[in-house]
């Protein structure tokens, strides 16, 4: 019984690191994609004066590969999460 309770602890442990995980790998990937992409143009701190929802991030986004970058739908859309988080409230 006792070695019941600490595995469905031990359980609860692992699927709450695994959920910190993936937020922390989705934040750091928008990031890592804007600086792999976007820096070669401009910096962030230019985008990050603007104050755009995810939405208007998106299609700047898709108005920055008429100027030629190449992003993937998945990339984008983590550009846009990760520049819509940073807007000040
Ligand atoms: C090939 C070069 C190039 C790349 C790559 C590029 N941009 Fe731009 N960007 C430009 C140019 C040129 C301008 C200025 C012309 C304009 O605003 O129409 C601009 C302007 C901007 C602006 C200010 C204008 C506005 O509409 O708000 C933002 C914000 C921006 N880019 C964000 C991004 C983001 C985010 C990425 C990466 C996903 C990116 N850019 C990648 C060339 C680039």
């Amino acid at each position: 019984m006792k070695s019941l309770k600490s595995f469905i602890i031990f359980l609860i442990a692992v699927v709450f690191v695994c959920i910190l995980i993936t937020m922390n790998a989705k934040a750091a990937d928008g990031e890592k994609v804007f600086t792999a992409k976007c820096v070669s143009c401009h910096s962030l701190e230019l985008a990050l004066k603007k104050q755009y929802d995810q939405k208007k991030w998106a299609s700047t986004i898709d108005r920055m590969k008429g100027f030629g970058l190449k992003i993937t739908g998945n990339e984008a859309s983590a550009v846009a999460e990760f520049l819509a988080s940073k807007e000040k409230k």
